[in-house]
């Protein structure tokens, strides 16, 4: 639930089960008296659908868009016998219309854009609708109706019992109409969190009033709804007593403290995502006696009085993930032997485990990732009989694990130990009591030899022992065959030998392999890339980067037409980088810098047009900068030709990439002049960080390579934050255009080692986020623009063999920037740091206050950040990175 635990990951998502859905729906009709015949099979042929309702459900048809042809059988005279369609069995009218999206493409979650075809879509609901005048199941969720609002005329459907238009694509104000339908039981226009589908509600309610009159509610789920601008909200949820389950996560309310509670019906309440009046749990909650599940994850909540908790016996799930409870409520809690599930994931627990937790023998479910826990775990935990997932990773946890401590956990399906202190000693005999599933063992030291207890594990399906100290080859039992896998993440181990037998995979037609990640980066690889990979059609995400692979890349390797993220950089691979990987049109991250690859780039790339990130660097690749790279590829963000042998000219087609926010072609043999049309590079004109989402992935290893400071560094986390120019080496000519001096976002300029001549720009000083400047090694010209000394984050200068002349300003930023090679080979340069003093008359400019564009004095704040150093702006982007960071798994559930 929260991503930044490791078993967190989008990847170890529980996949959702439809019976529970299936049930509600019988139930619905069978309660509300309905003798009903669904699916064809259960149709028989003595009642036929009512002729103003046929035309009513065409017309509806004719206002969707239906991709997929789902509504394929909606043909013929007999609509109670079309998908999605239930009619009454004495009546024959309509009495059910289940358009739910149950289709879903399996990681939806790495390109949120990606459209998913299974989708009914359409920016109309036909009204014809409201001649369904029996209808009392309707449920259009996980479709696309692209920011329609909700239509009023569903207000009409009076018999509804129960509508669901969760994550639909609705925008606006929820239409108070909806308060008409005095039947209703169940309502949900929320965001369905368990479904990682890329389309949800954007809806708010800024008058609930509609929701008071729908006193047969049993159920009402608004999450997600902005409900900021209501008012009284649970003054109206108190006029629903027949509530049994209410959701309002990700809301945006301010929950009060109440004095009165009517609701007491209550069996689940999700309040999850929001904020309480007091960060102290709410008194009330102990009138819900019947409580069973609730959800009170990312509140802010702190609680240092533990009554509440003490008192609420019936509770079954508790989800108080994401707050700052400490190690004490965990105690308090423990007196709820009732409980089943607990998640205190996120919070400040600290210290050791208390030994209490042995106290839920019920207890199936403990997430207690993401904390400060250390010390040894507790020999209670490993009493837990009944437990089949247990999240510890991501604490300070130590000790030796062996054969003993699991022996009683015969249940377990999901264990995640990762990024603790932790060990695992077992012997090579051994055999688990358990069958698991999710292994996370990341960073727990399993090595030097491979586990061969996995050998006995016939269930996995994601695993990760990424830096598990593993020094050894993958044993041939352990083939991609030999178990379900959806995923294997054994990075930063050092493991040897070939692929070939890991990956061999002749078999593959007789067993489904759904393998979605392979991630294998920085091991000791050898051999070249098998063939049979290509086999693993279902893969999106493939790291086999810093490994010793050689050879070609196989041409089949562009059947894998789900990839997205595609890493193949630092290893010995040559050769021409393959036309067919035009094929992957999906692949969003495409590196593969630090190779051997030679030749021109394939002309087949330009149709990988969804790609963000393109990383060729420090190749031998001989090729003119392609213009489909500005013409085709507009989402790039990120574009890395270093070190190659790019020639000719920049040319103005690549100005037409908007979201580019990396730009190195350095140390290459490119010619002629910068083009003026840098100044559409817009991302870089944003202080803002772009776009990019996938570097936040607990597993997405570096993937961008950029020079700072005249130091290479590895962007990992917040790559979406760097903004950079960078052309040095190269043989450019001309003057520095005055349109760069717009990008105001730029961190990094380095037009070094090239042949530009003329002036540097004056109004160089707008480049106020600069940290590195390097224009060494060109002919430029003229004065030292004194506006220089107003980029207060500058780190890095360095302006030596020009021929500048004149006096060197001084002042603000630069004092500090005092290393006298930072100017030298200037012969016409005077004055401090160099040691000739200017002459008299010329002496060098003290700088008074610079004003900015808006005619404002900056001096007033500006002194106070300079006082900090270089230090300061580094400081900065990583608290900047750090609050995005946790606003981005913080809201991962709802976005
Ligand atoms: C339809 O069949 C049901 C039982 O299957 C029966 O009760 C009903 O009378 C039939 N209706 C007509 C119109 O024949
Ligand atoms: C939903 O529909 C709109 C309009 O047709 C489209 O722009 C958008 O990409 C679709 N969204 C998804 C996730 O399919
Ligand atoms: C409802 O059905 C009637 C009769 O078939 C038709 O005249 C009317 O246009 C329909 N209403 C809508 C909104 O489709
Ligand atoms: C509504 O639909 C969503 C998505 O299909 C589902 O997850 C949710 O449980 C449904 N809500 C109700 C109240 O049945
Ligand atoms: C409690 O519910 C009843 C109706 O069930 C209603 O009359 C009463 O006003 C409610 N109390 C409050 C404080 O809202
Ligand atoms: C909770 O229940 C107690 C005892 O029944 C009652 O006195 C109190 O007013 C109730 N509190 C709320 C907030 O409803
Ligand atoms: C609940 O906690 C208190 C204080 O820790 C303890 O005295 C009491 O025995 C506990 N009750 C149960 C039922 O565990
Ligand atoms: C565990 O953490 C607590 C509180 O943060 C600290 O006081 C204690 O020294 C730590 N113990 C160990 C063994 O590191
Ligand atoms: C730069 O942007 C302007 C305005 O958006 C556009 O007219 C122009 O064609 C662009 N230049 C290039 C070379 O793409």
């Amino acid at each position: 639930m929260y991503p930044r635990n490791p078993m967190g990951h989008p990847y170890f998502l529980d996949t959702t089960s439809s019976l529970p859905f299936l049930l509600l729906f019988i139930t619905i009709l069978v309660a509300s008296q309905i003798p009903f015949g669904c699916t064809r099979q259960a149709h028989s042929s003595n009642f036929t659908c009512i002729d103003s309702e046929r035309q009513a459900l065409l017309r509806l048809r004719d206002s969707l868009t239906d991709e997929s042809n789902r509504l394929s059988s909606w043909i013929g005279e007999d609509c109670c016998s079309w998908d999605g369609i239930s009619c009454h069995k004495i009546t024959g009218h309509v009495v059910a219309l289940d358009l739910r999206n149950t289709v879903q493409p399996a990681l939806q979650i790495f390109d949120p854009s990606y459209h998913s075809t299974s989708c009914l879509a359409g920016q109309y609901l036909s009204p014809s609708l409201v001649n369904l005048t029996n209808i009392r199941y309707l449920d259009l969720s996980l479709n696309n109706f692209s920011g329609i609002r909700i239509p009023t005329f569903l207000g009409l459907l009076k018999d509804l019992r129960y509508l669901n238009l969760s994550d639909a694509g609705f925008v606006g104000e929820v239409p108070q109409h909806l308060g008409n339908l005095a039947h209703l039981r169940y309502l949900d226009i929320g965001f369905a969190s368990s479904n990682y589908i890329p389309i949800d509600n954007n809806l708010t309610s800024n008058d609930v009033g509609w929701v008071a009159k729908l006193s047969s509610l049993e159920t009402l789920s608004l999450s997600r709804v902005d409900l900021s601008g209501a008012q009284d909200v649970f003054r109206v949820i108190n006029m629903l007593p027949l509530l049994k389950a209410l959701d309002l996560e990700g809301c945006r309310l301010v929950v009060p403290h109440l004095l009165y509670v009517n609701f007491t019906s209550l069996s689940s309440l999700k309040l999850s995502f929001n904020q309480f009046l007091n960060p102290t749990l709410p008194p009330w909650l102990r009138n819900l006696t019947r409580l069973q599940d609730l959800g009170l994850g990312a509140n802010n909540l702190d609680d240092k009085v533990h009554d509440t908790f003490r008192q609420m016996t019936s509770l079954v799930n508790l989800d108080l993930g994401g707050n700052h409870f400490d190690t004490s409520t965990l105690r308090s809690i423990c007196n709820i032997s009732s409980l089943t599930s607990l998640d205190m994931s996120d919070n400040e627990l600290q210290g050791s485990i208390p030994s209490e937790i042995g106290q839920f023998p019920q207890l199936t479910v403990l997430k207690l990732s993401n904390n400060r826990l250390n010390d040894t775990i507790p020999s209670s935990l490993w009493q837990l009989t009944k437990l089949q997932a247990l999240y510890i990773g991501a604490n300070a946890l130590t000790g030796v694990l062996s054969e003993h401590h699991f022996a009683k956990l015969k249940e377990l399906k999901r264990l995640d130990i990762s990024l603790n202190l932790l060990s695992l000693h077992v012997s090579s005999s051994w055999v688990p009591p358990f069958q698991l599933q999710h292994i996370g063992m990341g960073s727990v030291k399993i090595g030097p030899r491979f586990p061969n207890w996995l050998r006995k594990q016939k269930e996995i399906e994601k695993l990760n022992m990424a830096n598990a100290g593993i020094s050894d080859a993958i044993p041939s039992w352990f083939g991609v065959l030999s178990n379900d896998f959806r995923g294997i993440i054994l990075s930063g181990n050092k493991l040897e030998g070939s692929l070939n037998s890991f990956i061999s995979v002749a078999d593959v037609d007789k067993k489904v392999v759904q393998m979605l990640y392979l991630v294998l980066n920085h091991n000791h690889f050898t051999g070249s890339i098998p063939e049979d990979l290509c086999k693993l059609k279902t893969l999106e995400y493939l790291d086999l980067s810093n490994n010793h692979l050689s050879g070609r890349i196989p041409l089949c390797l562009g059947n894998l037409r789900n990839l997205r993220i595609l890493h193949l950089g630092s290893n010995s691979l040559y050769g021409q980088i393959p036309g067919s990987l035009g094929n992957l049109g999906e692949l969003i991250i495409l590196q593969l810098s630090k190779n051997r690859f030679d030749g021109k780039l394939p002309p087949s790339m330009q149709n990988l047009k969804r790609l963000q990130s393109l990383d060729l660097g420090e190749n031998r690749i001989a090729d003119t900068i392609p213009a489909w790279i500005g013409e085709r590829l507009s989402d790039l963000e990120f574009l890395t030709l270093q070190s190659n042998n790019f020639h000719g000219g920049i040319s103005n087609t690549l100005c037409q990439l908007p979201y580019l926010q990396v730009l190195n072609l350095a140390h290459n043999d490119l010619s002629g002049s910068i083009p003026h049309c840098f100044k559409n590079f817009t991302a870089m004109e944003s202080t803002e960080p772009g776009t990019f989402q996938y570097s936040n992935y607990t597993y997405h290893d570096p993937v961008l390579h950029n020079f700072k400071a005249g130091i290479e560094l590895e962007y990992s986390k917040n790559m979406e934050s760097v903004k950079s120019i960078s052309l040095s080496g190269n043989n450019l000519v001309g003057e520095i255009p005055d349109e760069i001096m717009g990008l105001v976002g730029l961190q990094t300029l380095n037009l070094s080692k090239n042949h530009l001549n003329g002036r540097i720009p004056k109004n160089i000083g707008n480049l106020k986020q600069l940290e590195t400047l390097d224009l060494s090694m060109n002919e430029l010209s003229g004065e030292i623009p004194p506006s220089l000394s107003s980029i207060y984050s500058l780190s890095f200068l360095n302006l030596s063999y020009n021929k500048l002349s004149g006096p060197i300003p001084s002042g603000n930023q630069l004092q500090t920037l005092n290393d006298p090679s930072t100017y030298e080979g200037n012969i016409g340069l005077c004055g401090k740091p160099l040691l000739n003093s200017c002459p008299a008359g010329e002496s060098p400019k003290e700088n008074g206050p610079v004003l900015d564009d808006k005619g404002h004095t900056e001096s007033d704040f500006s002194w106070f950040y300079a006082g900090f150093g270089p230090g300061f702006s580094v400081g900065a982007v990583g608290v900047v990175g750090i609050l995005q960071f946790k606003q981005s798994w913080r809201y991962a559930l709802f976005k």
